[in-house]
């Protein structure tokens, strides 16, 4: 089965060729325009400005990854969508898109859970995982641990109270001038760090409940800086700076896995998944393959192009799902649940 997927719920605008094989999803060809240099100015995405760039940018990627993959629309089983949760003028750039090639060509179109997406990026390097897996889903909108029993089910264990570990990684950027996306310079200072600055406090929750709280490292930011304002002008080569990032990305990782090992074993959970932007974090890659092989948990960790937003996921996921009879009357959903 020859699947074009399209994912457009955020600032990426991306769509990929995937062929779904015995032996699982191969991706054909990914196609991603980036519109960072369209938020960067302003340290964060600009919703409209979103939509309007996905706008300019369906039709090329969607005749980039077709070309790519050298398979024209007549090739096509099944075209795939994201339908949400993220951005409703974003989501509706590839949405409405994709209901229009399939109409015009009477391809089969399915539309996607985006965190169903992020799930299948793992199918790509792992498609014969055991279940069950924990699935730690991490990115700039979300910081979701799930069970899944299949490659189609996810049922919450626990999310973050506040921020999501991406915005935690983006707000420190943006506090020390670094640029946008905070998430791959912070993780490139952190590396070129020598020795890391204070450890950050974590979280003491009251009422007991599992959770996770990332808001406590904004403020731990913005204090450090309060105190040695030179942080926020020197740059990503200054050791203080990258010292921060440091300590910074320990306690991300550190806080992420640490639920893990617990439920893993409450649940009798075989493997641990982890995607979302911030499954590209260097630190959280090494201490997810150290805890895992402690643990005899076998993990699966998407390629850094997958584990960020991208086509080929949303593709991998589409396959697995039933074709939609009547794609014409679906619409985009920014806050669509799971299993809706
Ligand atoms: O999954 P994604 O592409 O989009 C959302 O659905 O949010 O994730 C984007 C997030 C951003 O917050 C970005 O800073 C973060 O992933 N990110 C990283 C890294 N690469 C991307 N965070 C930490 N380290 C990285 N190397
Ligand atoms: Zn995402």
């Amino acid at each position: 089965m020859i699947i074009l997927g399209l994912e457009s719920s955020c600032d990426d605008c991306s769509a990929a060729v995937v062929e779904e094989t015995p032996a699982g999803p191969v991706v054909r060809s990914l196609v991603r325009e980036s519109q960072d240099a369209i938020h960067g100015p302003f340290g964060g995405v600009v919703p409209e400005l979103a939509a309007r760039g996905h706008l300019l940018q369906v039709r090329s990627v969607i005749a980039g990854a077709l070309a790519e993959a050298g398979v024209g629309l007549r090739d096509l089983d099944r075209i795939a969508v994201t339908r949400g949760p993220g951005l409703v003028g974003s989501l509706l750039a590839t949405f409405s898109a994709s209901k229009a090639v399939a109409w015009r060509h009477g391809i089969p179109w399915v539309g996607v859970h985006h965190l169903l997406g992020h799930l299948n990026a793992a199918r790509f390097s792992a498609p014969d995982l055991a279940f069950p897996a924990l699935v730690l889903l991490v990115s700039g909108g979300h910081t979701h641990l799930y069970l899944a029993q299949g490659w189609t089910s996810l049922h919450l264990l626990q999310k973050t109270r506040d921020d999501a570990a991406g915005e935690a990684f983006d707000k420190t950027a943006r506090m020390l001038n670094l640029g946008y996306p905070g998430g791959p310079l912070v993780d490139a200072c952190a590396r070129a760090a020598t020795r890391a600055a204070e450890p950050f406090t974590p979280p003491r929750f009251r009422d007991g409940k599992a959770s996770w709280s990332f808001s406590g490292l904004k403020t731990g930011v913005k204090l450090r800086v309060e105190r040695n304002p030179r942080l926020a002008e020197a740059g990503a080569t200054d050791a203080d700076v990258q010292g921060l990032c440091r300590s910074l990305q320990e306690a991300i990782s550190a806080w992420l896995l640490k639920p893990i090992p617990d439920l893993a074993q409450e649940h009798g959970a075989c493997s641990l998944i982890i995607s979302g932007g911030v499954a590209c974090n260097s630190r959280l890659r090494a201490d997810a393959a150290t805890m895992a092989a402690r643990q005899g948990l076998r993990l699966a960790l998407p390629e850094p192009r997958l584990c960020t937003d991208n086509g080929a996921m949303i593709a991998a996921a589409g396959a697995l799902l039933a074709a939609d009879s009547e794609p014409w009357s679906q619409n985009a959903d920014a806050d669509l649940k799971l299993g809706a």
